[in-house]
């Protein structure tokens, strides 16, 4: 019988803002990506004239890049695949289940550096007061960045990149107080 489910790995709202039925949930891992704040936002936490800054996957030999995996009907991609359609495809990983310890194959929503929503490397202070500056459809950008914070400390696990933006929206916010 074919296979009616899928395997996807989160690392960025997909952590955290869960509006998709699901099968089952568990965090996971992905080997040889880094998480970091370089795609552009058009259409949920900016606008084409303002993007915001979301997350994509960069692909760094020996990086461990922490989520959640869902094991989602088929019929989800039609949600997951417009709602991740601002430079995000499908493509095929090797997913570590944390709890269950198995190594499952799935698919992650990766934004390579050729889409037109791209927008790269930044310093972090620059790049930290851009967030605290873009709005979209979907929110602040600000909330996404210390949600995705929160959700990685909720799972018990670490990002340097994303720790460090959190740590200067959250001075920034204090200092404009
Ligand atoms: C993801 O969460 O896995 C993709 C990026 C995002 O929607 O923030």
């Amino acid at each position: 019988m074919a296979e009616t489910s899928t395997w996807v790995f989160g690392y960025g709202s997909l952590i955290y803002k869960v509006d998709f039925p699901f099968i089952e949930r568990e965090p996971a891992s992905i080997t040889g990506w880094a998480r970091r704040f370089w795609q552009g936002s058009h259409d949920h936490r900016g606008t084409p004239e303002a993007p915001g800054r979301v997350v994509t996957l960069i692909p760094k030999p020996g990086s461990v890049c922490q989520g959640v995996a869902y094991r989602i009907e088929h019929d989800v991609f039609d949600y997951l695949d417009h709602r991740e359609k601002n430079g995000y495809q499908r493509m095929q990983a090797s997913i570590a289940l944390r709890d269950s310890q198995r190594e499952v194959r799935g698919i992650t929503y990766y934004a390579d550096a050729d889409n037109v929503a791209f927008l790269g490397p930044q310093a972090h202070e620059p790049l930290a007061q851009h967030i605290a500056r873009a709005v979209g459809p979907s929110g602040r950008n600000i909330d996404y960045a210390l949600q995705l914070a929160a959700a990685l400390r909720e799972l018990d696990e670490e990002d340097a990149h994303v720790f460090a933006i959190e740590a200067l929206l959250l001075e920034q916010q204090s200092r404009a107080k």
